[in-house]
């Protein structure tokens, strides 16, 4: 029989895990922002690949205040977040509505990482550890922030642009989004309302569709 896990087994545990997931998303923010055809979504995407750097540095920093190696372990839950993500540049041709997918990608994993970053707060404090608690909390509030950003470029345009363009349209989406201000604003506005309340089924949408 295994022995009695305790809080602190888990903590370490779970620090390995969004470790790996971290790592992972250096190597996928790139492709992201190559894939976004909108400037400011591929601007987005390059400036979270610097936090996310530092967030790497953070964790490094929190195991060696624990006195912990700084070792892996996959995180099978940004895994599938990033899997997904990959699939759908695959499979879809570069253009406007290709942002929105690449949004609700990037935004799936910021609300995993937000769960993952929140837990581990909490558990740092209990466990006594204010200095790793506070090394955590820099990474939430950044996840958080590129979260908020990733909303509002989409609501700033990048839904309702997708929303009016055609199959073909890869090339003149820019043109198109500065002319069909207007079109699609309704669409556009009930999938923002909607983004809150539908977080909770996104996660079993996403497990329908595997
Ligand atoms: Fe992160």
């Amino acid at each position: 029989m295994p022995d009695t896990t305790t809080l602190r087994d888990l903590f370490i545990d779970e620090l390995r895990d969004i470790l790996h997931g971290e790592r992972q998303l250096l190597k996928a923010l790139p492709k992201m922002a190559k894939a976004a055809s909108s400037p400011d979504l591929r601007q987005a995407l390059q400036s979270h690949l610097t936090e996310t750097e530092e967030h790497v540095a953070r964790l490094e920093q929190a195991f060696d205040l624990l006195n912990e190696p700084a070792k892996t372990k996959v995180c099978a839950g940004l895994q599938g977040i990033i899997e997904e993500g990959s699939e759908a540049i695959k499979e879809h041709e570069k253009g406007v509505a290709l942002d929105a997918g690449i949004i609700a990608g990037g935004q799936r994993a910021e609300h995993y990482e937000m769960a993952v970053y929140g837990t581990l707060m909490a558990w740092a404090k209990a466990l006594g550890h204010d200095d790793v608690a506070a090394l955590l909390s820099d990474t939430l509030e950044e996840e958080k922030a590129a979260d908020e950003k990733l909303s509002e470029l989409a609501e700033a345009g990048i839904n309702e642009a997708a929303a009016s363009s055609r199959s073909g349209d890869a090339d003149d989406d820019d043109d198109q989004r500065d002319e069909d201000d207007d079109t699609g604003r309704e669409m556009a506005t009930s999938s923002a309302k909607g983004r809150d309340k539908t977080a909770k089924s996104k996660k079993s949408k996403v497990r329908s569709q595997k």
